[in-house]
């Protein structure tokens, strides 16, 4: 419980703590249990890859650490506090999140998607929402020109690139992806990958990233944590993840689309 988390417990180093969690779906007919007894432990600075079959509980993880879901039972500390404290007033200023799909407001200009959680919080004047929302889209890599475009107007890369924009309105040290770079075709895949190693650099970031895409994978991850059997059955760096003898793991990291990517790992010592 709570009480046994203690101020002192709850070491600096580890962004994300998350202890004996359990997530169960009940229907009328059956009960799933997605998560059980699950444990992860996220440093900060990590880059973390989740990867996991379909439907293991990725995103849901992700969900909780955002506090917009409730595990059925376990802690989720983000930053020292309970994930579900986080409220979503203080959620943007905490952890941002890059949805995998829905990422924009259709309705809204790219300016003012970028700008939306912090006009939300109200307390700033509109001028200066703006130049901060600015800042946020040439941050990643789009000029002023792109500010008064509608979200139907962008390329698949462009909409990724907004929706990180927003997700780092307010500065957040942590930052969750699910699946960012599904559905992008290589070369923009490779463009938004370079972004996210950059920032991570520059800002500090901790990342949590869901990811199916092993060259996004050894490209910008310093560790990877298996979801499999309702835990994480391993978490280590990408090179000792690789080794693991475990069947999920083999047929991911080291059948047919595997092989190619681990050419990738060689090149990419950042990953090692
Ligand atoms: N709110 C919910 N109610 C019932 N089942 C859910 C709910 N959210 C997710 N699930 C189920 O939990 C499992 C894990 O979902 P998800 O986290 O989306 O998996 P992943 O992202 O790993 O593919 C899936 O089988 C999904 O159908
Ligand atoms: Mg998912």
């Amino acid at each position: 419980m709570l009480s046994d988390l203690s101020a002192s417990r709850l070491s600096s180093e580890h962004v994300v703590e998350i202890h004996k969690l359990w997530t169960v779906y009940k229907t009328p007919e059956a009960e799933f249990v997605i998560h059980k007894d699950l444990d992860l432990n996220i440093a900060r600075g990590e880059v973390l890859s989740l990867v996991g079959g379909s439907g293991t509980g990725k995103t849901t993880l992700l969900r909780q650490i955002l506090g917009l879901e409730q595990p059925t039972k376990g802690d989720v500390m983000v930053l020292g506090a309970p994930a579900s404290e986080l409220g979503s007033q203080g959620a943007a200023s905490r952890v941002g999140m890059l949805f995998q799909h829905g990422a924009l407001f259709s309705a809204f200009s790219v300016l003012d998607n970028i700008a939306f959680p912090l006009r939300e919080l109200g307390s700033l004047p509109d001028d200066l929402v703006e130049e901060c929302a600015m800042v946020k889209l040439q941050m990643v890599g789009l000029g002023a020109e792109h500010a008064h475009k509608m979200p139907a107007d962008l390329s698949g890369g462009m909409v990724k690139r907004v929706a990180l924009a927003r997700a780092l309105i307010m500065d957040p040290p942590l930052l969750l992806l699910d699946e960012p770079t599904a559905g992008l075709d290589p070369e923009s895949s490779d463009g938004f990958c370079a972004l996210l190693r950059s920032l991570h650099k520059e800002l500090g970031l901790t990342v949590v990233m869901v990811t199916h895409d092993l060259d996004t994978l050894y490209e910008l991850s310093t560790s990877v944590a298996v979801l499999a059997q309702q835990k994480v059955v391993v978490k280590a760096p990408p090179k000792d993840v690789i080794a693991y003898p475990h069947p999920f793991v083999q047929e991911f990291f080291l059948g047919e689309r595997g092989q190619r990517a681990m050419e990738l790992l060689r090149e990419y010592p950042f990953a090692v």
